[in-house]
C-alpha cells in the first residue's frame, strides 16, 4: 500500500477573553469543514485544561504553559494533515506568537467583544463572580489581555452574526488555500468549493 499523503494543514488560532465567542465560532467552522470532508479538530482551552493541564491555574506562567501545550498539540496534528481550530484565551502575545509559530500554515483570529457585552452575556458566570470579588485574575477584567498586533481577522461578536463570523473564517481559509494553489504549492488542504 502506498504511504498516506501527509501535508501541513492550517492552524486557526482563536484568541480573546472568556465569553467573546471563540468556541462557538470554532464549533461552527468545525461543522462546515467536517461536512466538506476535511480532517479537522478543535483544541478547546477548557477541555485541554481538564484533560492535560489539571496542574495549571491562571498565573501568567501557567497560562503560558497551557498555550505552549496547545501550540505543540496543534503542531502535531497539523503536520499530520489535520486542520486545527484552537480556541483559547491565550492572553499573552509572546507565548501565543511562539505557540503559533510552530505551525507552518497559521491564522490568528482575534475574537473581541467589549467588556460590558461580556458582562451582560456572562455565559459561565465568571464576570459576576469577579465583580462580587469571589474570584480574581479574570482576563480582561482584572488580568491582562494582549490583543494580537497583526491578526488575520478581527471579529467583534457584538457586531457580527454567528453565521457571518463563521463565513469570514471560511473565506480566510479558502483564500489561504487559493493563494497556496496560485503559488503552485500542492500541500494545501483540499476544500471542495462546490460543497
Ligand atoms: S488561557 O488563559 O490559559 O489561555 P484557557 O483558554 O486555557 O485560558 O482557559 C480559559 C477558561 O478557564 C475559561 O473559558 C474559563 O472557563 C476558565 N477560567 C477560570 N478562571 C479563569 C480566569 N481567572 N481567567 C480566565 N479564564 C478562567
Amino acid at each position: 500500500m502506498p504511504p498516506a499523503k501527509v501535508f501541513d494543514a492550517p492552524v486557526i488560532w482563536f484568541t480573546g477573553p472568556s465569553g467573546a465567542g471563540k468556541s462557538t465560532i470554532a464549533t461552527g467552522v468545525l461543522r462546515v469543514l467536517q461536512d466538506r470532508g476535511v480532517a479537522v479538530e478543535v483544541l478547546d482551552g477548557d477541555e485541554i485544561r481538564n484533560e492535560l493541564s489539571p496542574d495549571l491555574g491562571f498565573t501568567k506562567a501557567d497560562r503560558d504553559l497551557q498555550v505552549s501545550r496547545l501550540g505543540y498539540l496543534a503542531h502535531l496534528l497539523s503536520r499530520n494533515s489535520v486542520l486545527v481550530l484552537v480556541s483559547a484565551i491565550s492572553p499573552y502575545r509572546e507565548s501565543r506568537d511562539r505557540a503559533l509559530s510552530r505551525s507552518r500554515r497559521r491564522f490568528e483570529i482575534h475574537v473581541h467583544a467589549d467588556l460590558d457585552v461580556l458582562i451582560a452575556r456572562d455565559t459561565k458566570g465568571l464576570y459576576r463572580r469577579a465583580i462580587a470579588g469571589e474570584i480574581s485574575g479574570l482576563t480582561g477584567y482584572d488580568d491582562p489581555y494582549e490583543a494580537p498586533l497583526d491578526p488575520d481577522l478581527v471579529i467583534d461578536t457584538a457586531q457580527s452574526s454567528l453565521q457571518d463570523s463563521i463565513d469570514a473564517v471560511l473565506d480566510l481559509l479558502d483564500q489561504g488555500v487559493q493563494q497556496a494553489v496560485q503559488r503552485g504549492v500542492q500541500r494545501g488542504v483540499q476544500i471542495d468549493k462546490s460543497a
